[in-house]
């Protein structure tokens, strides 16, 4: 519960959040994103902090005075994808010597130094909690040196700066409820790129709920890399940090922005199949307006993989959670991501992964083959041992086997009417608008005068693998 003094606090970082016009310095900022979603909303961040110096934001890089890339390093394609674009990028600068470039974000972090000494791609290098330094960092790079931050903090988590909504619809934003991660999954490199995990104080994220609602929003989706373990004044063991200071778990960081307004939907991302637990769903189950959707990552489907990922659950475990969501709300929508050809995955391990894939008639799955990432426990301790052919080909399984998954689910829907919130328009027709339902299915219908931002209901007459087909009855 909220005692008043921490409702009047809670107004007082509403106030805070509320973006005033800055003075241009007759500078612009071209910002690209790559990877997850938090690598966007941290854009968002990064955008508000210099506009605060005066740079005003530009969608064409080719006028602009400074170019900063938002890297992933999640797997190596990704990386090969920012060199090719930051080679594109140095091009620019015969014509334009002044350009700026800037590498932020996980590769950053990774990389550290050697993208300016080695590659020499770059003029600054900064790392997912240094963005605050970002402003210091300009003013050294244009007096002649090269500059990089890639300290990564226990605490910033960002929580006092209002994002500036880059190229979004004006009807759905993202809020970032946490930073790093602390799970140490073998495969993955976001334990090294993004530091250790801590939550952001709970008044500040209602705060910026009501600011998205009061500016037109209708969708918040809370952000973390496992938002399950989200806590405010809890230690990591369970115990009260301050007992003046009402403690508050992701249950209850759900219900606290549901509660904003029931006109503004809440979503949040990602959930990890160890952590979740059914005080969550229940906290769906009570209000209308938080939808029912859950990613719920399972990477494979044999239990000794998932030892050797050291993901912290089993096969069963994780059929369990599944059986238990479905039976608070038998209508939740589930995704999931898989990892094919792990260290030493052999084909019976894979054939699990397709009957866990079968049986749990996921809604949707993002699907990639294991790439390896340096200093990861996987590189450590393991044998990169599947040959690029094979991985491939259990990618295509896994990619065919969800495809008859997401058709089954999409025809189940085909007769039914769903309430949608209109995002705005198809990618295919300017005469047809786009919106998802709580099950988080993107649906198709013509736009007829209704509005971005507003929720119709949605009768379904067809469906493709990726979208249900309607009209507003
Ligand atoms: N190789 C392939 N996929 C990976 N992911 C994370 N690390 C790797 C890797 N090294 C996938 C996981 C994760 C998603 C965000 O990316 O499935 O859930
Ligand atoms: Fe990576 Fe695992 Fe953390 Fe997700 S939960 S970011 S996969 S270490």
């Amino acid at each position: 519960m909220l005692t008043k003094e921490k409702i009047i606090d809670e107004q007082r970082q509403g106030e805070a959040l509320v973006l005033t016009e800055n003075p241009s310095n007759g500078k612009k900022m071209y910002i690209e994103s790559y990877g997850c979603q938090m690598n966007f909303s941290d854009s968002e961040i990064v955008a508000s902090i210099l506009a605060k110096e005066g740079f005003e934001s530009t969608k064409d890089y080719k006028s602009s005075d400074l170019i900063l890339l938002n890297t992933c390093s999640i797997r190596e394609k990704a990386e090969q994808t920012v060199r090719t674009r930051l080679r594109s990028f140095n091009s620019l600068k015969k014509n334009n010597p002044n350009l700026l470039i800037g590498v932020l974000g996980c590769m950053a972090e990774r990389m550290k130094e050697s993208l300016l000494e080695q590659e020499k791609l770059v003029d600054l290098v900064v790392g997912p909690d240094a963005y605050r330094d970002l402003p210091s960092l300009i003013k050294k790079v244009e007096g002649g040196q090269k500059s990089v931050n890639v300290l990564l903090s226990r605490e910033e988590t960002y929580a006092d700066i209002s994002p500036v909504r880059l190229g979004n619809n004006g009807v759905s934003a993202f809020i970032s409820i946490m930073r790093g991660c602390d799970n140490m999954c073998s495969f993955c490199v976001v334990p090294f790129t993004r530091g250790r995990e801590r939550s952001r104080n709970p008044l500040s994220i209602v705060a910026e709920a009501k600011d998205l609602l009061n500016k037109g929003y209708k969708e918040v989706t809370l952000l973390g890399q496992n938002v399950d373990s989200y806590r405010w004044n809890i230690s990591k063991k369970g115990e009260i940090i301050d007992s003046n200071t009402p403690t508050t778990n992701f249950a209850q960081l759900l219900e606290l922005v549901a509660k904003v307004s029931p006109e503004l939907r809440v979503r949040f991302s990602t959930s990890h199949p160890k952590d979740m637990t059914d005080d969550v769903v229940i906290s769906m189950s009570k209000y209308e307006n938080i939808c029912n959707y859950i990613h719920l990552p399972v990477q494979s489907g044999n239990s000794n993989v998932l030892k050797r990922m050291n993901r912290g659950y089993s096969r069963e475990w994780y059929m369990n959670r599944i059986n238990s969501i479905r039976q608070i709300i038998p209508d939740c929508g589930i995704s999931t991501d898989i990892i094919t050809g792990f260290c030493n995955e052999t084909d019976q391990e894979h054939q699990d992964t397709l009957s866990l894939l079968k049986w749990a008639e996921f809604d949707n799955a993002y699907m990639f083959f294991y790439s390896e990432r340096p200093k990861t426990l996987a590189e450590r301790k393991f044998e990169d041992d599947v040959p690029l052919a094979i991985k491939k080909q259990r990618l295509n399984d896994v990619i065919e086997a969800q495809r008859i998954n997401s058709l089954l689910n999409n025809n189940k829907s085909i007769g039914k009417t769903y309430k949608v919130l209109i995002e705005g328009f198809s990618k295919k027709s300017k005469e047809m608008f786009c919106g998802r339902t709580t099950r988080n299915a993107m649906v198709v219908f013509p736009k007829e005068s209704f509005n971005p931002g507003q929720y119709v209901n949605v009768k379904i007459e067809d469906c493709t693998v990726g979208t249900l087909i309607g009209k507003v009855v």
